[in-house]
């Protein structure tokens, strides 16, 4: 069978991002939304939401015809060979999923195979529990169809792993491909669909497809929680993390990424699936003793750094902090489980004032909050006469803050880095007080003492 239209469902970071990679590869896609505004903006070339190169992209090929956006699930499936669902599973109340929208997605599939006779692969790329696809999915689909999987459709789960802030990159670019097949042909036609994307393609059952996503993104939340965890132990020693980070990454067996020691991960991922999976876990009755332990150590790092930012200026009762970096990371409008909230609430606990700088997210960070944040545009503008800086995102235009302006803008050069967005020799030998997660602190703190006196 040969694909040569295919429908999207969900216009997310995954949905919209794949969308615009299959239609470069030459695939006419529709990609579907619940929202009549995104769909009529992204046919005029304007994407719902910020990514590096999405835009330029999105322009290109609704120009050439080959991207659409629409409203209209059952439409875009009717017209397609084969249906990507890509809508959001967020967390519920307990840490489990909430798959409403994968259910109304499944629904809208069988509605449209029910008016077709071609065959048609239904392929499920949500990150969803083990068992979802084949226990949930598929019943809806052949209910609300009348057809029978493996005979008039076909099945896939396609976990995708893009990171956001590089996710038209990555949706290009993938390390691997991983097929769940319910059966040889569906795990074909999904394949020749990947027929030019140059990585490994791993074809295997659909639960393990499923599983494959959880245990992913649960040893990269324990890479980061481990690097955390040694940040700490690294500061009463005097010693420089991302050194010792350096030296343990540098073994193959290990590999150097996501060992960056911070204060914490947030996004709408990692928190979200190892919440899901420790959940689904413990309630089989399998004790997740390793994975409760990231989680908590990604609860109580931003206590920490604030704690670390006390141990240095004392009370923060009516200090003005300027707060630079809302969006849980660089490159990205995001602040789902960003790590800017629990500090700000705990600095706001102590009776700090804020003033809050972020490139792309202070809309959507104000959407997250009602605490009194005073927001502005332009970085100069939260440093003038603020005490002190936190840095809580390493945005390139907070990297690119020159050590001249905290020294001129702030009122005592003091800055508290939770992403070691800087080198910190670079700034200390120009005169800035630096301090952050997992660096030598009590060590800067003497020695920029003993500075200060003789000075
Ligand atoms: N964001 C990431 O970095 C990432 C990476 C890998 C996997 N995932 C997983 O992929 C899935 C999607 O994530 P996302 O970040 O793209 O989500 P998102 O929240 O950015 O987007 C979800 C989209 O689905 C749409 N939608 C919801 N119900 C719909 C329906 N019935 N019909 C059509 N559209 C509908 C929403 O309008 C929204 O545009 C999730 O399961 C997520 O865990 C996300």
């Amino acid at each position: 069978m040969k694909v040569e239209k295919v429908a999207i469902i969900g216009m997310g970071y995954v949905g919209l991002t794949n969308s615009v990679a299959f239609a470069k590869y030459g695939f006419e896609s529709i990609c579907t939304t619940t929202t009549q505004s995104k769909a009529e903006n992204l046919n005029k070339g304007i994407p719902p939401f910020y990514e590096p190169g999405l835009e330029e992209l999105v322009k290109e090929m609704v120009g050439k015809g080959l991207l659409a956006g629409s409203i209209d699930n059952v439409d875009a499936v009717r017209k397609s060979d084969i249906s990507f669902i890509c809508v959001g599973t967020p967390s519920l109340q307990d840490g489990s999923t909430d798959l409403s929208a994968v259910n109304e997605s499944a629904k809208d599939i069988g509605l449209a195979l029910k008016e077709s006779d071609k065959y048609h692969v239904v392929v499920a790329k949500s990150t969803i529990p083990p068992g979802t696809t084949e226990n949930v999915i598929l019943p809806i689909v052949e209910e609300y169809s009348g057809r029978k999987v493996g005979v008039d459709f076909g099945l896939c789960m396609n976990p995708e792993f893009l990171r956001q802030g590089s996710a038209v990159y990555d949706s290009f670019y993938p390390d691997r491909i991983v097929i769940g097949e319910h059966d040889d042909k569906s795990g074909e036609v999904l394949e020749n669909v990947y027929k030019d994307y140059e990585c490994s393609k791993i074809r295997c059952d659909i639960k393990t497809a499923e599983l494959i996503k959880y245990a992913s993104n649960s040893l990269l939340a324990t890479k980061i929680s481990f690097a955390n965890e040694f940040s700490r132990i690294c500061e009463k020693f005097n010693i420089d993390v991302y050194e010792v980070m350096k030296g343990v990454g540098l073994d193959f067996r290990i590999n150097p990424r996501f060992l960056a020691a911070g204060v914490g991960f947030g996004g709408s991922c990692f928190p979200k699936d190892v919440n899901a999976i420790v959940s689904l876990a413990n309630k089989m009755g399998v004790e997740t003793p390793l994975l409760d332990s990231v989680l908590y150590t990604n609860e109580i790092q931003p206590l920490h750094f604030v704690n670390l930012i006390k141990n240095v200026v004392g009370t923060l009762e009516g200090k003005t902090i300027a707060f630079l970096g809302l969006s849980f990371k660089p490159n990205t409008d995001d602040i789902r489980e960003t790590r800017a909230l629990p500090i700000i609430r705990k600095l706001f606990e102590e009776g700090a004032r804020i003033k809050a700088y972020d490139p792309k997210a202070i809309k959507n960070f104000k959407k997250l909050t009602d605490l009194p944040i005073e927001y502005h545009k332009k970085w100069d503008e939260v440093l003038r006469d603020s005490d002190f800086a936190i840095i809580q995102s390493d945005w390139k235009e907070i990297k690119e803050i020159k050590p001249e302006d905290f020294k001129k803008l702030l009122k005592t050069s003091l800055i508290f880095d939770g992403r070691r967005t800087y080198e910190p020799i670079s700034l200390i030998s120009k005169g800035i007080k630096y301090f952050g997660i997992g660096w030598k602190n009590e060590y800067c703190a003497r020695k920029q003492h003993l500075s200060c006196q003789s000075s």
